[in-house]
């Protein structure tokens, strides 16, 4: 039986973007989050650490689930189910990546930020989507007109979410996660400030719409 989709598999709706500078981050980081009740990981690929991490992760944090994001090459959807991520975010949609995740067995959730792109990706049987930028996509008034045309389908909004703003997102019944980049500081990263990012886990994951 193939795993529920990932909208169902998370412990709080929240899903930090990582970027990870050097793979020895990669198992503290994750133990840090999870510690703070943030399970799902993802992990983008803007560095070249970070498929290293995703492998890491996987191997090494059995209670993480972990994903790879900023997939923007359909190769990359073998390297990272390969590594060991259960799902893949692109910033984008492009049908090839689509097909290239249907055929890795990989759950794979596109980018869109128009109607247009939402089409496209619903009518290759994409459910959930993420809205990037989400700010700069329109934020929660857009997500609440896609709510007409497009009632089945559900968000994951990044870009320009904070912890200050995620709860007004989450409250949307079309929203099924938020995500982003605050939970997980390069500066907090760099000096192993792993407490820091617990109580930001912590905080995130109290969090209700
Ligand atoms: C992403 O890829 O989702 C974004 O880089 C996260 O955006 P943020 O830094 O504004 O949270």
């Amino acid at each position: 039986a193939s795993a529920p989709p990932l909208a169902d598999r998370l412990s709080a709706p929240v899903i930090p973007v990582i970027v990870v500078a050097d793979a020895a981050d990669a198992v503290p980081l994750a133990r840090a989050l999870l510690a703070g009740g943030v399970r799902a990981l993802e992990v983008t690929l803007r560095t070249p650490a970070g498929l290293e991490a995703i492998r890491r992760i996987a191997a090494e944090v059995p209670d993480a689930l972990v994903g790879a994001g900023t997939v923007t090459r359909p190769a990359e959807l073998r390297a990272v189910r390969q590594a060991g991520a259960a799902f893949a975010f692109s910033p984008g949609w492009a049908p090839e990546l689509s097909d290239a995740a249907r055929d890795e067995g990989i759950e794979f959730v596109p980018g869109v930020m128009t109607p247009s792109e939402t089409m496209a990706a619903a009518n290759r049987g994409h459910r959930a989507l993420k809205l990037f930028p989400a700010s700069v996509a329109g934020g929660v008034p857009m997500l609440k007109a896609m709510a007409g045309p497009f009632a089945e389908l559900r968000f994951c909004p990044t870009g320009g979410v904070t912890q200050e703003n995620m709860a007004q997102y989450l409250a949307l019944p079309n929203v099924f996660a938020v995500g982003g980049s605050w939970l997980t500081p390069a500066d907090a990263i760099a000096g192993r400030d792993w407490p820091r990012i617990t109580a930001l886990a912590e905080r995130a994951a109290a969090a209700r719409g």
